[in-house]
């Protein structure tokens, strides 16, 4: 008979059974699951709800049964509907009567919010980890790079020089601020469910600040209704998991563009390359277009989960059961990509030389050459006039702006001296943009070191 089954004449139907279960994926919470149940029979023995006999009974039996689910030794059951009912139904099997004190004053409500929430509160932890360790990575390429030269791109289009320690550099910001959102994300997730009971509390004086502090929650919801029925956590939480698998894909699509034979800007190790069943000479970066590919699905999941919530009534329904294969596979997808990324982006060779080559194209110093007519007193707007005809007379001519002659130059303008071509070689395009946040070694030298003591402030653990 179901735990529930009171009420009821007739058995459920196979296919309702089948339909109704969620123990398929909601199993992966059996730790969180007997956590919090060993918590509440602790609260309900301290508060005199049922005996300290019976709560002690009840704790030591669920930590049996955790070790055991841990030995591979116990099967769950699709009649048992999920995770909590599970535990529950093994509980009583073992000890009887009082196994069947546990739920007092907590309904499946209250209780898989709780669930969820430790499990969620467990992978924002890994999930922060790996980006901190993705971090360390970068800024070590970073480092090794701070003088590879290549061009900047906007549109795709070459557009100034900058650095390679600077461009990596821009990616760390935005982990940065990933790993920030998902310590935002933490502080609401952090917040104790257990009390609510099926959506109006309960009559019974259950101590939820104690449970809180045991589970190692920060606080507790503060609304039975809201508490039973809120997953905005787990939305928000899909939205910063796409927003790392946005980032992750723009990174992705660069590297798989420099790899090409036309950018040949680095080179993927071979133990994160694949081949090609037919083209012998074919070594394709799948790992970075596979995490591309991947943030389909991330986003997806946060779709999913704001049209699962979407207009549903106060409190809980059974469509919020959906919410578990959506956030589960978006935790999966990221804690799947997030290392194998890192470590591509570890071994991965830099071709400085091509990086340099490129930046010679492209009239990448056409800026400077502009800015170098200003700082002899012509306003901006028509030294880029002046320059931009340069620019054409070049493209006819085959030639890069440094390779005219002093002769060709005062043809566009008298102001121009030999001191030009000192002015607008790539190293000096770059090395002057040293203003905070500029692509110039000091400018990025002293953004890798705020990065650094950051990542050094932060709390090992959330
Ligand atoms: N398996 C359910 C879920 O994931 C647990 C809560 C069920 N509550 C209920 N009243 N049927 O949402």
């Amino acid at each position: 008979m179901k735990l529930w089954g009171g009420r009821f004449q007739k058995n459920t139907d196979r296919s309702v059974d089948d339909f109704n279960s969620s123990i398929r994926f909601d199993c992966r919470m059996y730790k969180q699951d007997i956590r919090g149940s060993m918590a509440h029979a602790r609260m309900l023995g301290k508060c005199g709800i049922i005996s300290e006999a019976d709560a002690k009974l009840i704790q030591k039996t669920l930590a049996e049964i955790l070790d055991d689910i841990e030995k591979g030794l116990v099967e769950f059951e699709v009649d048992a509907e999920d995770i909590h009912m599970n535990v529950e139904k093994i509980l009583i099997s073992r000890i009887g009567d009082v196994g069947k004190r546990l739920h007092t004053g907590r309904s499946r409500n209250d209780q898989v919010a709780l669930d969820i929430r430790m499990y969620l509160k467990d992978e924002i932890n890994n999930i922060r980890d790996m980006l901190i360790s993705l971090e360390k990575v970068l800024l070590e390429k970073a480092e090794d790079n701070l003088d590879t030269i290549l061009p900047g791109y906007t549109h795709l289009q070459k557009a100034q020089p900058i650095t390679f320690a600077h461009h990596i550099m821009a990616y760390c910001q935005m982990f940065k601020r990933d790993i920030e959102r998902l310590e935002d994300c933490f502080k609401r997730t952090n917040v104790m469910p257990l009390g609510s009971g099926a959506l109006a509390g309960t009559t019974y004086p259950l101590d939820r600040y104690m449970v809180a502090e045991e589970l190692g929650f920060a606080g507790i919801t503060e609304n039975s209704l809201d508490g039973v029925s809120d997953r905005d956590f787990a939305i928000e939480l899909a939205s910063c998991l796409s927003i790392i698998m946005m980032h992750l894909s723009r990174f992705s699509e660069e590297l798989i563009l420099w790899s090409s034979h036309e950018f040949s800007f680095i080179e993927m190790d071979d133990a994160y390359s694949t081949g090609s069943s037919i083209m012998p000479q074919k070594k394709n970066p799948d790992v970075a277009e596979l995490v591309r590919g991947k943030s389909g699905r991330v986003y997806g999941n946060l779709m999913a989960l704001l049209t699962v919530m979407k207009s549903l009534p106060l409190a809980y329904n059974k469509d919020m059961q959906e919410d578990k294969e959506a956030i589960f596979d978006s935790v999966d997808t990221v804690k799947m990509c997030i290392p194998v990324f890192t470590r591509m982006i570890a071994t991965m060779k830099i071709r400085k030389e091509n990086m340099y080559k490129a930046a010679q194209g492209g009239f990448t110093n056409a800026t400077d050459m502009a800015d170098y007519l200003v700082k002899k007193g012509i306003p901006f707007r028509d030294a880029h006039a002046i320059i931009g005809k340069m620019v054409l007379y070049c493209i006819n001519n085959n030639k890069a702006i440094e390779e005219l002659s002093l002769e060709e130059f005062k043809n566009f303008s008298g102001i121009i001296e030999e001191d030009v071509y000192n002015e607008i070689c790539l190293e000096k395009c770059v090395s002057e943009r040293k203003l905070p946040g500029g692509p110039a070694k000091e400018s990025v030298m002293k953004s890798i070191s705020n990065l650094k003591e950051h990542l050094a402030s932060l709390k090992q653990s959330l």
